[in-house]
């Protein structure tokens, strides 16, 4: 399929999707956001796929919603077309792993959009932000909510109402962003976590980040027994028997995906 919004590869059984408006900074308008979500059905059908990336520019992860698109939509247009929820929760639903790689800026909508993936890497000239309190909004694509997750309240309080940025050293102290690279290896370096990440079984891959991502769903009570249920339904598949098997066999497992 022709993407005119992103560029997408396939490197090994990694799924790489590249933002690509360059001239507006990755703004994330209705036809990237519908290109992000075939990509996302394509690599989620292909079973050679067992990791996905998500990048953009070296100079822009995105810096956005797109808001020249937005800017004159009156409440009507954005309650009745729900606005900013079609199309842009496709990456909460994708069940494959998937990475957040930002170099640059990732602003409002774009930091929304990395911290929809499951974890972000970065480069060090990354700068995150929400700042749509500088245009009299405010972040609508879980921002509030993912944010203070991710960094604790106290920071995505500050963030949100200062609307300032971010850099990579910070979003790595408060845990933001699990690894900072130098901004010239960070695809070569996030290729590498995403191959680990591809080789291991894929369905159980799909289990840890589903009982994972359960963790900001629910109690820990709950969390712990769909965790203990998930781990007992791993004993179920031929991968965990292959992967016991191989560690006492002293050789590396073979995995089926079964
Ligand atoms: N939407 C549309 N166009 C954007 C954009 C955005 N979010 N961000 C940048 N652009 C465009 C600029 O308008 C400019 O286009 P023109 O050349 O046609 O004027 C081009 O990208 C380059 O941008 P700048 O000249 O501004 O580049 P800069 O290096 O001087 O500044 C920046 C970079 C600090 C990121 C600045 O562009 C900026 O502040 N952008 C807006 C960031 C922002 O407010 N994001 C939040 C959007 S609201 C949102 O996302 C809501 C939500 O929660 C979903």
């Amino acid at each position: 399929m022709a993407y005119d919004n992103i560029l997408v590869e396939t490197r090994g059984r990694v799924g790489v999707i590249t933002l690509n408006r360059p001239k507006a900074l990755n703004a994330l308008n209705a036809a990237l956001v519908a290109d992000v979500g075939h990509a996302l059905d394509a690599f989620e059908a292909n079973d050679d796929i067992g990791a996905i990336v998500v990048t953009g520019s070296e100079k822009a992860f995105a810096a956005g919603a797109d808001i020249k698109e937005m800017a004159s939509k009156s409440h009507m247009d954005v309650y009745l077309e729900d606005f900013i929820t079609r199309g842009w929760e496709r990456i909460t639903v994708c069940r494959k792993p998937i990475i957040a790689a930002v170099a640059g800026f990732a602003l409002g909508g774009g930091c929304e959009v990395a911290m929809m993936c499951d974890f972000i890497v970065c480069a060090e000239n990354a700068k995150f932000g929400q700042p749509e309190i500088n245009l009299g909004t405010i972040p609508g694509a879980g921002g509030t909510q993912r944010l203070p997750r991710f960094v604790g309240k106290s920071k995505a309080m500050d963030m949100c109402l200062t609307g300032r940025q971010m850099d990579a050293q910070e979003a790595f102290q408060c845990g933001m962003v699990s690894r900072v690279f130098p901004t010239d290896k960070l695809m070569e370096e996030t290729l590498k976590i995403a191959d680990q990440i591809a080789a291991k079984s894929r369905p159980i891959a799909m289990m840890a980040k589903e009982a994972v991502n359960r963790a900001f769903e629910t109690t820990l009570a709950e969390g712990v027994r769909f965790e203990r249920r998930v781990f007992h339904s791993t004993f179920g598949t031929q991968d965990q028997k292959e992967g016991m098997a191989a560690f006492i066999e002293k050789r590396q497992p073979q995995f089926k995906h079964r």
